[in-house]
């Protein structure tokens, strides 16, 4: 019987501003979250008195934490990875002083975790940022906001330093190429050189907190959190090979930077290429060789490139410009799905750093329907996840150091790229649409009893 390693943790993983709503609540800030009300690559709108978003409610975690935390207990979860919001600690991102209620719901949050014996896994910065850095210092832009960022990160692990012993610096942090406002706070017609700045800012950043954490927290661990994108060549012309090589470099150079300490050569080379010249200072470059204790990343599909011109102007994709896969089928958002791919990726990684892995986020969204009797049969969802993990376990047989696997929204969520509720990922449904009609009431979808099993087998009931 295959079964994964004794301490895997098993889990699933939710973001602050896609399930807690309550916005205003107890002294928290805007965030850039809040006013991109359309989703992560949406237009800021800024907020006016009486309007309403999506995210404002989500689905109401902020005030259903506990039977959400039943709810996953039941299914035997032992990790669950959460986000703290930066606006419920330091609501403008400037402040000298912490907001206590801030702070203290995530001590309830951390404490009803433990009482169902759940490891809490914190991200600091899950796309979202205080609103008030980006109006006032030009977001990841300034090189202040490393320093606020320091003391909100150095804030949260004195005071959780007992109950959090599991850290991640910033959610996917390469999504800043693709959607700057998101990741780094910078309006979408940033120039290439300006984001670069922002993520290089960004990079110290999470060298400090990775500093602060082990300091702080010595027996913690800290991790870094990339979008594992990877792309395949679309034909095996030389030219499509290269091209893969140089697209993967896109999203690994954070990677490299967090794991090795230092700049890639293939990035200074872009970067004089470009005429992009950073301002990188020797106390950065010190500060990045603190690097991060293991690897985590998300994981949803696979795409190709291609060194063809004509083609490349057909890719399409939601979040990465692809070209499709012919092999490959895919969801109804176009994400394709490849579990063998899970398997590429988690070997590549483990080649390139020799670092414990972490996966962090894999889903499936979905629409779900509720049928007459209430049920809600997501076969689709089960066979995404099954055959995934499947692959998982093959990479852990190949030798890769697997710490655990945190599926994507356990339980339904608004999604981050379009602010959808209708796109759903968890196991358990919450009645609520996109327009937030419904009483957001929760039940158990048919993937709530399979992953439940699942993670009493340790994996021995997944199907090959
Ligand atoms: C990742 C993000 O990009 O993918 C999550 O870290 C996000 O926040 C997830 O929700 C799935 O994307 P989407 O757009 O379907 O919600």
């Amino acid at each position: 019987m295959k079964t994964f390693p004794e301490k895997f943790l098993w889990g699933g993983a939710i973001a602050a501003n896609q399930v807690e709503g309550a916005y205003q609540e107890a002294g928290k800030g805007l965030s850039t979250s809040d006013v991109q009300p359309q989703g992560v690559f949406g237009p800021v709108i800024e907020r006016v008195t009486g309007d309403h978003g999506i995210k404002d409610v989500a689905i109401d975690f902020y005030h259903r934490y506990p039977e959400d935390i039943t709810l996953f207990a039941e299914m035997g979860f032992s990790c669950l990875r959460v986000s703290i919001a930066w606006t419920r600690i330091f609501p403008n991102g400037d402040e000298e002083l912490p907001n206590e209620a801030g702070l203290a719901f995530y001590d309830r949050l951390f404490d009803e975790l433990a009482n169902h014996g759940i490891t809490p896994l914190v991200t600091l910065s899950h796309y979202e940022m205080p609103w008030g850095l980006v109006k006032q210092y030009d977001g990841w832009g300034s090189r202040k906001v490393i320093g606020f960022f320091e003391r909100y990160a150095r804030t949260v692990f004195t005071r959780y330093q007992k109950k959090v012993k599991l850290w991640l610096t910033f959610n996917e942090i390469n999504m800043s190429l693709h959607a700057p406002m998101t990741g780094v706070g910078l309006p979408e017609t940033s120039s290439k050189a300006q984001v670069y700045q922002a993520i290089h800012h960004q990079l110290v950043a999470s060298a400090l907190a990775v500093k602060a954490c082990h300091e702080i927290v010595p027996d913690a661990k800290i991790g870094n959190m990339l979008l594992g994108g990877l792309v395949y060549p679309l034909t095996c012309k030389p030219a499509d090979v290269f091209k893969a090589l140089q697209e993967n470099r896109t999203w690994q150079f954070f990677g490299d930077v967090q794991c090795r300490g230092a700049y890639p050569g293939y990035m200074k080379r872009y970067f004089r290429d470009n005429a992009i010249v950073l301002d990188i200072t020797d106390a950065d470059l010190a500060a990045l060789r603190h690097t991060v204790d293991f690897i985590s990343f998300s994981y949803y599909m696979t795409g190709c490139v291609t060194a063809d011109e004509e083609l490349n102007k057909q890719a399409r994709g939601n979040i990465l410009s692809m070209v499709p896969n012919p092999h490959l089928a895919a969801s109804e958002w176009g994400w394709q799905i490849d579990p063998v791919g899970l398997r590429t990726l988690l070997n590549d990684l483990w080649d390139r750093y020799q670092k414990p892995l972490f996966i962090v986020e894999n889903g499936f969204g979905a629409k779900d329907k509720v049928e007459a009797d209430g049920t809600i049969q997501d076969d689709y969802r089960i066979s995404y996840l099954n055959d995934h993990l499947v692959q998982v376990r093959e990479a852990i047989e190949d030798g890769v150091e697997v710490m655990g696997y945190t599926s994507w929204g356990p339980i339904d969520l608004v999604s981050a790229s379009k602010a959808e509720l209708s796109k759903r990922y968890g196991f358990i449904y919450v009645d609520r649409d996109d327009n937030g009609n419904g009483s957001l009431a929760r039940s158990r979808k048919k993937s709530f009893y399979w992953y439940k099993k699942v993670i009493a087998s340790n994996g021995a009931s997944l199907q090959e």
